[in-house]
């Protein structure tokens, strides 16, 4: 079987973005891959500092992921900390990496543009993790032969540098070495929208968690922006963030009854957030409940994380072997 992997940072509570970006189409692979799904905490260090949250978060990841489906005989999962590993074969592939290439990076390259949009420094709030970001999400890739990356399209390019390093490594040494991966990005789940209508991200604070009271996740859908039309006006579904998020829930048939009824008009923005709000419970409601037990479980969580960090290590020390014999170093 060939092998698929993918991380998420444990920075907030997973969100709808996470979800049909990465975690639902990584757990679809996990028949036909080898899978090996990893909670990303040295990446989430750039930015949570507070240790309270690091746990809170890192608990958070592994329960999403168990309660959306990942049985942990079928699939790989562990903490990227439980497998020191990682920082040595990022080292290998420092060695490799233009520094031009990190400059070209798009998380640094962001920063860069907010800051000097603000008329700041350039450099102000990059701290060396963010500036290395790639090279240890290589690692993270590279360490598993991993074959496919299933990920939402703003890692795609992370995964592109991750190839390009590993070809430098595959050609200086004359031997293939490390496998090299490619990014899977599902078509219709590639930027999910969040509730200002811009890519759903945590730090542009518009995420919609997936798991939290139904109360709260009503709110959060209310809050949801919309245009200023008035209920008995025809509305173009195509247009409407509310619909966008509609159509991850709903079956043609029911995007299809939902867009007539915008058209006709008579439907207020609260009825199509009402009928957003039942097919998002619909679905994650029993996922909620797993959740729910799961998080208060933290000695479970800690034993399933703890056994695959253990198998985690023994795949990836053999790539670190592979890797100091090709280099010249002992092993
Ligand atoms: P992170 O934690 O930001 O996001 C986890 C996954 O969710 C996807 N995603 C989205 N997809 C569609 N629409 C959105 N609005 C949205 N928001 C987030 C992301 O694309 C990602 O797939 N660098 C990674 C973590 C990582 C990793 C890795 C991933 C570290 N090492 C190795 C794959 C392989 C990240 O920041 O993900």
């Amino acid at each position: 079987k060939k092998i698929s992997l993918t991380g998420i940072k444990p920075t907030g509570m997973p969100h709808f973005g996470n979800f049909f970006g990465a975690i639902n189409p990584a757990l679809e692979l996990t028949e036909k891959y080898q899978a090996r799904y990893f909670i990303a905490d040295y990446h989430a260090l750039n930015t949570v500092k507070k240790p309270q949250e690091m746990i809170d978060h890192t608990y958070a990841v592994a329960a999403t992921w168990l309660a959306c489906g990942l049985d942990p005989q079928d699939a790989l999962i562990y903490r990227q900390s439980d497998v020191p590993e990682t920082h040595e074969l990022a080292t290998f592939l420092m060695a490799f990496t233009a520094k031009s290439m990190m400059n070209k990076a798009h998380a640094y390259k962001a920063r860069v543009q907010d800051n000097q949009a603000s008329e700041k420094d350039a450099d102000i709030g990059v701290n060396m993790g963010l500036y290395t970001y790639p090279v240890l999400m290589a690692a993270d890739i590279l360490l598993y032969n991993t074959n496919i990356v299933p990920v939402g399209r703003d890692q795609k390019q992370h995964v592109e540098i991750t190839a390009d390093i590993a070809q430098s490594i595959n050609h200086n040494y004359g031997e293939e070495i490390l496998v090299i991966p490619e990014a899977i990005i599902s078509e219709s789940c590639d930027i999910i929208i969040g509730t200002d209508g811009r890519k759903m991200s945590k730090s542009y604070n518009n995420t919609i968690p997936l798991f939290q009271a139904p109360k709260k996740m009503r709110k959060q859908i209310m809050k949801v922006t919309t245009n200023s039309q008035e209920i008995e006006e025809a509305k173009d579904p195509e247009t409407c963030n509310v619909f966008s998020l509609y159509k991850l829930f709903a079956n043609q048939e029911e995007q299809d009854a939902l867009a007539a009824r915008y058209r006709a008009g008579g439907l207020g923005w609260g009825h199509a957030k009402q009928e957003l709000y039942e097919s998002v419970e619909r679905k994650f409601s029993p996922m909620r409940e797993k959740y729910d037990a799961l998080i208060e479980d933290r000695e479970l969580l800690d034993k399933i994380l703890k056994e695959g960090g253990e198998k985690a290590r023994t795949i990836a020390s053999s790539t670190i072997s592979r890797i100091r014999k090709a280099a010249g170093f002992p092993c």
